[in-house]
């Protein structure tokens, strides 16, 4: 396939960003994984770029006994191994702002030793009201550091009035099911409002995630084809080499539909399938969401392999590297059933999408690392060239690339020099670092800045996390009772027969992958 690559005319003037204001950020869970990996490379990498308040400082608060200066190391650590280029006078000014205090998550006293640390430190770096408090912990916490911050007056300090400028952030999973999604929002619930809760889906921060609307809503061009007249289908996939790596005791009580499709295949899908929102505000945008997952067609259990099909991992080889089994994995069960593959044929029942087939995948220890929507256009009704042999023409494919390299590319026919029927297909292709030179930002960043902001449109509201669970649980709930195990597919594979028939009773084939 030829490549035609794209340019880009700037405006800077619509591009600037807006620096958050004093901030406090008090992260739970901060010697763990996350808080390393991700969070303080995030928030140095704003801190760097100037988008932070002088006025700003982070509390680390975990189970280790750390000292300030234990913290300070671990984090110049963590930082420099996760950076691509890093200035130590920056890093000196930034590890001058974090702090630690260590104590037990489910003691009354702690939470009275991080209120007066914040006293002293508000006092210290003249941040005074705004507060965000950062839940990287595991799930099953997360009911008693809230509960522990609202009795200690910590998640409305300053009354009703300032209950805005304290915020709470959740990683998912949101809930297991629906009734523990319930459960733990009637918990968060008494003592923060929605307006103050963020639950992070780090997809909503990848650049072309967030650039899904921009093509639809700022181009004249996508919206009048973006239809079933002109779509045949839509096909997401997340692919990913990469096992459970130290996560098994988690991933073995979760499996794929819980750990990626609840959450970050839904949201894509949204973004792609939802009606153009009133306005760019976080609510109207949300608003689409919920409606959007409330048109997608419930499945009939009776029926459901005719609509989902799950796999697990067994032994096989990436890149000429051995791979055990999904089963050989430290932590899991031995006859465990978890799925590391889910794919879906889903259907939205609305005027814009009747009848267009939604083909979903995701799955760990597949051949390549890929997450890209397609979105394949119907053939041309007619060829005008069937008497040079070309009948059947390929279809238009718009490819949203989100994983490994960020970008769009299109496809479309055209004449090849030569003869007078020589017909190519070409990929008009923009990559993300081609054209910016630069990698896109990490998820981390934006989301970490605008919740600094205020500004919730790229988290996920409670109603949007119910709607899906209310979706997904009867699936759960038969895969459950189901005397079936997943099917085997080895490690390093593009796909499998069961999943592939998914697609072939609609005449269909899933895209192969990168
Ligand atoms: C996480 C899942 O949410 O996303 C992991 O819990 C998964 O299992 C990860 O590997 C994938 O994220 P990314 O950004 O690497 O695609």
């Amino acid at each position: 396939m030829q490549e035609i690559q794209p340019s880009v005319e700037e405006d800077e003037g619509l591009c600037a960003e807006t620096v958050a204001g004093p901030n406090a950020l008090v992260v739970f869970g901060a010697s763990g994984d996350l808080t390393h990996r991700k969070l303080l490379v995030s928030i140095f990498k704003l801190f760097s770029e100037d988008m932070l308040s002088e006025n700003f400082y982070v509390l680390g608060c975990g189970r280790k006994p750390f000292s300030d200066a234990d913290f300070r190391s671990k984090a110049r650590q963590s930082i420099r191994e996760n950076s691509d280029f890093v200035s130590s006078e920056a890093l000196d000014a930034f590890a001058g702002k974090l702090y630690y205090l260590d104590g037990d998550y489910g003691d009354t006293e702690f939470y009275q030793r991080i209120k007066a640390r914040l006293a002293e430190l508000g006092q210290k770096h003249n941040v005074h009201e705004s507060l965000v408090f950062y839940l990287a912990v595991p799930p099953a916490l997360y009911a008693a550091i809230v509960n522990h911050l609202g009795s200690a007056g910590l998640s409305r300090p300053g009354g009703p009035d300032s209950q805005e400028k304290v915020k709470l952030v959740i990683e998912k999973p949101f809930g297991r099911d629906l009734r523990s999604a319930i459960e733990l929002n009637h918990c968060i619930s008494r003592c923060f409002s929605e307006s103050q809760i963020y639950r992070i889906d780090h997809y909503l921060g990848k650049e072309t995630v967030q650039n899904i609307l921009m093509l639809r809503f700022a181009n004249a061009i996508f919206e009048p084809v973006w239809n079933r007249n002109y779509i045949d289908n839509v096909q997401i996939t997340i692919a990913e080499t990469v096992g459970v790596e130290h996560r098994a005791g988690y991933y073995d009580t979760s499996g794929a539909l819980r750990d990626m499709f609840q959450n970050h295949m839904l949201q894509m899908l949204t973004l792609v399938a939802m009606e153009p929102p009133i306005s760019f505000e976080a609510d109207r945008i949300r608003d689409e969401k919920v409606r959007l997952l409330r048109s997608i067609r419930p499945f009939d259990p009776s029926r459901l392999d005719d609509f989902w099909v799950r796999g697990q991992y067994g032994p096989g080889s990436i890149d000429g590297k051995k791979i055990k089994g999904y089963l050989d994995e430290a932590s899991v069960s031995e006859d465990s059933r978890t799925e590391t593959f889910v794919a879906a044929r889903l259907f939205i029942d609305n005027w814009r999408w009747q009848s267009v087939p939604f083909y979903c995948r995701t799955g760990k220890r597949l051949a390549a690392k890929d997450t890209e929507i397609a979105i394949t256009f119907k053939k041309v009704p007619y060829s005008l060239f069937s008497s040079a042999g070309l009948d059947n023409l390929p279809s238009n494919v718009l490819v949203l690339q989100i994983q490994p390299e960020e970008g769009i590319s299109l496809s479309f026919q055209a004449k090849r020099p030569g003869s007078k029927l020589c017909m190519s297909t070409l990929n008009m292709r923009f990559s993300y670092r081609g054209v910016f030179f630069a990698e896109a930002p990490e998820a981390y960043r934006r989301l970490l800045l605008d919740c600094m902001l205020g500004d919730q449109t790229l988290f996920t509201r409670q109603d949007d996390v119910e709607v899906s669970w209310q979706l997904l649980t009867p699936i759960l709930q038969a895969w459950e009772q189901d005397a079936q195990a997943p099917h085997i597919y080895p490690a390093g594979a593009e796909s499998f027969p069961e999943a592939n028939k998914l697609l072939e009773a609609d005449g269909r084939a899933w895209r192969t992958l990168l």
